[in-house]
């Protein structure tokens, strides 16, 4: 056994936790994963035993299990835990946001009154930029208002507060809230990347299974919104970046403790229509789209500042538009069904 710092990482079978992950090896950490596999596949930990050259030790458990969660900090002493494990489909908290709040917010409950048991008090949050809903103005900085726009951001919301108010009962809690943009691409390796069960609700996975040929066509939701091309502007950010601003923020943490709030993002914004140029570009395919109707609750424009993370953190984002597409592509194009088939399409 190394005496490498162990870290606890909810959720860390899936999209972000895998590239995190990842990350947290290279940086000289020992991730140990708590997923329940309800939006992921074992296969990941194939994966990423062959990038990294170790197999995460993994938990098959679900956040919300009192027990078990008590017993992982009894058998295993960890310097802090990367909580990403949740539910993130905005539509689906429209249909169901008991289920929502009790996985997103019951959850994070359920972890922290096992980590104070465990005496353990240094927490990174997944947050989202969902929680600035329709921002008044882009880019947006950490200071504006919070108002988000369903269910799922209100989750969100509800933890950031949580966390708020935990740290002014006890001076020894240290969190880090991280609010992520949209985060795309993959590992340059190909060998981990986003397996979106059913038909991707995100415009990405939704492109790269057009190229490969499980979709026939791409439908861009709006062409009238006040952009340069009329279609919505977002602020994409590579997975790697992302994974690596987690490693940022833990280590900002251990040193320093305190409360850090704050975007993590690129600061440029694209539109959907640059978005598929830049695929094709990468993927050397062509990309069919049709223009459709405005999906309910979509904004124009989401951008962020990032200045408050590279000052604080001493992180920036440095992958480009079109390195995030052609990793996405190596991911795809290798893996046309992801991990494994699961929905078989
Ligand atoms: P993901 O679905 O790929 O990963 C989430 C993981 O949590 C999955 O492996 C899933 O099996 C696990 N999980 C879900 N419910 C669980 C439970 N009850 N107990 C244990 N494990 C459970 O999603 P992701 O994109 O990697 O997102 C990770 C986190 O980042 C989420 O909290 C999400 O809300 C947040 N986030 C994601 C985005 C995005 O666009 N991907 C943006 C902002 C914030
Ligand atoms: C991006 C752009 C769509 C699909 C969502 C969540 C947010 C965060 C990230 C977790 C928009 C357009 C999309 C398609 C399209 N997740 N689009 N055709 O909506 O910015 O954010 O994921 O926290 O909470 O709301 O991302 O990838 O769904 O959409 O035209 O088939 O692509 O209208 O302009 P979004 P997205």
């Amino acid at each position: 056994m190394s005496d490498a710092s162990n870290i606890l990482v909810t959720g860390g079978a899936g999209f972000i936790g895998a590239h995190t992950c990842e990350a947290l090896v290279r940086a000289g950490f020992r991730p140990v994963i708590y997923d329940n596999l309800s939006n992921s596949n074992a296969a990941v930990l194939d994966r990423l035993e062959r990038l990294t050259g170790s197999r995460p030790a993994f938990i098959h458990a679900d956040i919300r299990d009192a027990h078990q969660l008590e017993r992982v900090f009894t058998d295993t002493s960890f310097d802090a835990v990367i909580h990403l494990a949740g539910l993130k489909a905005v539509g689906e908290s429209v249909e169901q946001p008991l289920h929502y709040y009790d996985v997103n917010v019951t959850g994070t409950l359920t972890l922290l009154a096992a980590m104070r048991q465990g005496n353990v008090r240094t927490l990174v949050f997944s947050s989202s930029a969902t929680v600035y809903g329709d921002p008044a103005t882009v880019p947006i900085h950490e200071d504006f208002p919070r108002q988000p726009t369903n269910p799922y951001g209100r989750t969100k919301m509800v933890v950031e507060d949580i966390l708020a108010d935990l740290a002014g009962s006890d001076p020894d809690w240290r969190f880090a809230l991280l609010r992520y943009f949209n985060p795309i691409g993959a590992h340059e390796s190909g060998l981990i990347g986003e397996d979106p069960s059913g038909i991707p609700g995100n415009l990405l996975p939704y492109v790269a299974q057009v190229a490969v040929g499980r979709r026939q066509e791409l439908s861009v939701f709006g062409n009238d919104y006040p952009t340069p091309d009329g279609t919505g502007v977002r602020d994409y950010i590579h997975v790697v970046d992302l994974a690596e601003g987690h490693i940022a923020a833990l280590t900002h943490l251990t040193a320093q403790g305190g409360f850090v709030t704050t975007n993590l993002g690129t600061g440029n914004g694209f539109s959907v229509l640059e978005i598929v140029q830049a695929f094709e570009r990468a993927s050397g395919r062509r990309i069919p789209l049709r223009f459709a109707p405005r999906r309910p609750g979509d904004i124009a424009a989401c951008y962020a500042d990032p200045s408050h993370a590279n000052r604080l953190l001493g992180w920036k984002a440095l992958r480009d538009i079109d390195t995030m597409c052609a990793d996405a592509w190596r991911w795809q194009s290798r893996n046309p069904h992801g991990y494994g088939g699961k929905d078989g399409s």
